[in-house]
C-alpha cells in the first residue's frame, strides 16, 4: 500500500481506478505482502526443521493458497471443503493437517481415504478413528496427531480463545491416562504429532513460550513423535499505535527452547506452527463506495455498499479496522460512523464491543471510495449472502497488474440448489 497525490495505491494502482474497472465492493489483495509476511515469519525462525501450516480458514482463495504453496507452506484445514480447495491448489496430502471439533465419522473416513493426517481433538474421535483405520501395523494410514487443551488460553476476544477450562477444543491435558489406555487397546496407532492452538490475535510472544513449555512436557510422554505443533494465533496490529509481534525475538526464543526440548527428547523433531492471520491479514483491503451521507442530531453516518455480510469482524468481535478515504487520504476530517447496507443496527464498520463508535476520517463525499484495511484474514472467508446481497469480487494486484481471483457473483448464484 502506498499513498500518492493523496490517493491510496494498491499494488501500484489507484484504489479508485480499481473500483472503476472492477466494480464495488471489491476485495483487493497485494501479492507481495503475502509473500513478504511468509518470508518474515519463516526467516525469523532459524530452527531448520520448520513446518509452517497456513491456517487456510483465514482466506482460502485458490490464488492465495497457490502463492503460499509456492513459498513453501504446509496447510492446516478444518473441513472437507478446505481439503477439497487445498488439493485443488496443488498441496500434496502429506502436507495437509486436519483439525476440527465435533468431527463426524464420515469426515474421519473421508480423511483416511485421502491419506490426510488428522489432529484428533477428543477421545471419542480417537476411538472412532481407531475403529475405522483398523491399523495392523504402523504405516502412514495409522499416524495421528493429538490436539491438546493445555489449560491455557489467549486471544483478542472471548470468541477466539480456544484453550483453558471453559474451552471445548482439544483433549484436556489431564487426560493422558485415558489417551494412553485407548491407544493401548487400539494398537498400531502412531502418535506422530502433538498439537495445541490456544487462541487468535496474540501479540505477546511470552504467551507462546508459556504454552510451549507445557506442551513439550506433555510431548515427552509420546516416544514416536515427528513434530510438535504450537498452533497459530500470531496477531497483527489493527490500530496504528499497536505494536507488532516481535517475530525476531519470538523466533529466536522458539528455536532455542525447541532445540533444548529435542535434545531432552532424544530426537530431532519438526517444529510446527499454524499462522493464518499473520500471513494474509495485511495484504487485504475491502473497497466500497460511499453512496449515502445522512445525519441525526447525534451522528453523521456514511453509508457504503457493503456490510457485515462481507466483513463480519467489527460486528462479531467489535474489531477495529482502519478505514481510509482512498479518494482523499489526508485532509481535514470529522467524526463519522461508517454504516453498511444491511437491515440490522449492528451493521457498522466503526464500532467496539460496547457498540457504535465515531471515527475521524478526512472529509467524505458521496461517490468516494473507502478502503477497509487488514481485511485479508477472516474477511471473505466469513462472508455470506445475507439479505440476498452478492459477495464481492476478489482481485490480486502486483506491480501494476491485476489478476481476477474470484468473479463477481450474479443473481443466478443465489438460486444455486433451488428449484
Ligand atoms: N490453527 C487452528 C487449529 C485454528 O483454529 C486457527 C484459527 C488457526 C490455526 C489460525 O489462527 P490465526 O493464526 O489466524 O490467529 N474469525 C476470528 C479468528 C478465528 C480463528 C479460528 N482459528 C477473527 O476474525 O479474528
Amino acid at each position: 500500500m502506498e499513498l500518492k497525490n493523496n490517493h491510496l495505491y494498491l499494488g501500484g494502482l489507484p484504489a479508485t481506478q480499481l473500483i472503476e474497472e472492477y466494480g464495488s465492493p471489491l476485495y483487493v489483495y497485494e501479492e507481495e505482502t503475502i509473500r513478504n509476511r511468509y518470508k518474515d515469519f519463516a526467516e525469523n525462525i532459524s530452527y531448520p526443521h520448520l513446518r509452517i501450516y497456513y491456517a487456510c480458514k483465514a482466506n482460502s482463495n485458490l490464488a492465495i493458497l497457490r502463492v503460499l504453496k509456492e513459498e513453501g507452506a504446509w496447510i492446516d484445514v478444518s473441513s472437507p471443503g478446505e481439503v477439497f480447495l487445498v488439493l485443488k491448489a496443488g498441496f500434496p496430502p502429506e502436507k495437509i493437517l486436519f483439525t476440527s471439533e465435533s468431527v463426524p465419522t464420515e469426515e474421519i473416513e473421508f480423511l483416511i481415504h485421502r491419506g490426510i493426517l488428522i489432529n484428533i481433538s477428543s477421545l471419542s474421535q480417537l476411538v472412532r478413528y481407531g475403529d475405522l483405520a483398523q491399523c495392523k501395523k504402523q504405516d502412514a494410514g495409522c499416524k495421528i496427531s493429538l490436539r491438546i487443551n493445555p489449560d491455557v488460553g489467549a486471544g483478542q476476544h472471548k470468541h477466539v480463545i480456544t484453550g483453558g477450562r471453559k474451552s471445548h477444543f482439544g483433549i484436556f491435558i489431564d487426560q493422558l491416562d485415558e489417551i494412553q489406555s485407548v491407544l493401548t487397546r487400539l494398537k498400531g496407532i502412531q502418535v506422530s504429532g502433538i498439537h495445541c492452538h490456544i487462541g487468535s490475535g496474540i501479540t505477546e510472544g511470552r504467551q507462546f513460550l508459556e504454552v510451549m513449555e507445557i506442551l513439550c512436557g506433555f510431548a515427552m510422554e509420546f516416544p514416536s513423535l515427528e513434530f510438535v505443533n504450537f498452533g497459530g494465533g500470531f496477531g497483527v496490529p489493527y490500530k496504528r499505535d499497536e505494536s507488532p509481534l516481535d517475530m525476531k525475538a519470538l523466533g529466536r526464543e522458539l528455536t532455542l527452547y525447541f532445540e533444548g526440548f529435542c535434545s531432552q527428547y532424544g530426537k530431532t523433531l519438526s517444529l510446527a506452527l499454524e499462522p493464518g492471520r499473520y500471513l494474509v491479514a495485511e495484504s487485504g483491503f475491502l473497497l466500497a463506495k460511499v453512496n449515502t451521507i445522512k445525519r441525526t442530531p447525534r451522528y453523521k453516518f456514511v453509508g457504503v455498499n457493503t456490510g457485515f455480510n462481507h466483513l463480519v469482524r467489527p460486528m462479531a468481535y467489535g474489531a477495529y479496522h482502519e478505514i481510509l478515504n482512498a479518494s482523499r487520504v489526508e485532509g481535514e476530517g470529522e467524526p463519522v460512523v461508517v454504516t453498511g447496507n444491511l437491515c440490522e443496527s449492528g451493521d457498522l464498520f466503526t464500532q467496539n464491543e460496547e457498540g457504535i463508535e465515531e471515527r475521524w476520517i478526512p472529509q467524505i463525499e458521496e461517490g468516494d471510495v473507502l478502503a477497509i484495511l487488514n481485511a485479508g484474514a477472516y474477511g471473505y472467508s466469513m462472508s455470506s449472502n445475507y439479505d440476498g446481497r452478492l459477495k464481492p469480487m476478489e482481485i490480486m494486484v502486483k506491480e501494476g497488474k491485476v489478476q481476477v481471483i474470484r468473479k463477481r457473483e450474479t443473481l443466478e448464484d443465489l438460486l444455486r440448489g433451488m428449484e
